[in-house]
């Protein structure tokens, strides 16, 4: 096909030798497949912060800075120069995300590079070779629902020790190939210890990849995965070994114990008061 514009740097750099295939034309990117070499790779093309939606919004950005301080405020400011590291940055978070989920073991499509926003990762494949359906895309059996859906939820906890929130997770942001399932699609990731809102975006992931795999296996929907988890990292007992219930119970009202044990020993002073009384009037 013609080489897309925006992919055409690349190819003058040689790092793209063609573009085979538009995969799709998201919200938020266009998703090409592309030949490197004698290798299939996947290239995420970002569109223009005009036209892309919700995941700028602003409660993805909070606690999100670039390294550089002088770029900071530059980007808080809006001037031109900061526009344009704001954009660097928006590109620049999903690869670094993927490197760092890459790294942790969660199963993620391998990143290569972004440059001009431009993102250069492994193409997800299915046992034949051809391009992965999404999880929104297949009927699964029960058995392959409770399978894949604790393979997920270790993906999950592996996220979140090493300190990521995807924010957008569901079952259209989940490929699967020949060993289950790959997430994908992070650029709107959030920091889970410098994002307010990691926590009811954490819940939200995990409440939706439990309702996709509920569908398949009922019993999932009784579990309190989010809530269990989300409890052990705060207290910094999270690993990605840590075993798991599925069931959290709310913190019951801490008792005072000092208290609680004056109003014993009231009450049983009343009572044999009570019967010393009684034995007096029986004596009489
Ligand atoms: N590494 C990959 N391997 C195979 N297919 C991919 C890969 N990355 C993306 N895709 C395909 O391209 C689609 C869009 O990718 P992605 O979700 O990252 O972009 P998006 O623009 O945010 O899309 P949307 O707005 O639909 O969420 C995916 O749903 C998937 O079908
Ligand atoms: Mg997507």
């Amino acid at each position: 096909m013609k080489i897309p514009n925006r992919i055409q740097p690349l190819v003058d750099d040689g790092l793209i030798d063609t573009v085979l295939q538009r995969l799709k034309s998201g919200k938020e990117a266009d998703v090409y497949t592309v030949l490197c070499g004698d290798k299939i790779q996947c290239a995420k093309v970002y569109k223009e912060a005009s036209q892309r939606s919700f995941k700028q919004a602003v409660q993805y950005q909070e606690g999100r800075k670039v390294r550089n301080s002088r770029h900071n405020r530059a980007m808080q400011k809006g001037s031109r120069f900061g526009r344009k590291q704001q954009e660097e940055s928006w590109h620049t978070a999903e690869v670094d995300a993927l490197f760092r989920l890459a790294g942790a073991g969660v199963r993620v499509p391998q990143p290569y590079l972004c440059i001009d926003g431009v993102l250069l990762m492994e193409l997800v494949t299915d046992a034949d070779g051809a391009v992965a359906p999404r999880l929104s895309d297949v009927t699964l059996s029960e058995e392959n629902a409770l399978a894949d859906f604790e393979t997920m939820i270790r993906n999950i906890v592996r996220m979140l020790c090493a300190g990521i929130v995807h924010g957008d997770l569901s079952e259209f942001n989940v490929l699967l190939d020949a060993q289950g399932p790959v997430i994908i699609d992070l650029p709107q990731a959030v920091d889970a210890a410098a994002n307010n809102h990691a926590e009811s975006m954490f819940e939200r992931d995990v409440n939706n990849i439990t309702a996709y795999y509920g569908q398949f296996a009922p019993q999932l929907l009784q579990t309190r995965y989010a809530k269990e988890i989300w409890l052990l990292y705060e207290e910094g007992k999270l690993t990605p070994e840590t075993p798991l219930t599925g069931k959290f119970v709310e913190a019951a009202h801490t008792v005072d114990m000092d208290s609680l044990m004056d109003e014993i020993i009231t009450a049983e002073d009343e009572h044999y008061e009570r019967l010393r009384a009684a034995r007096e009037r029986d004596e009489q």
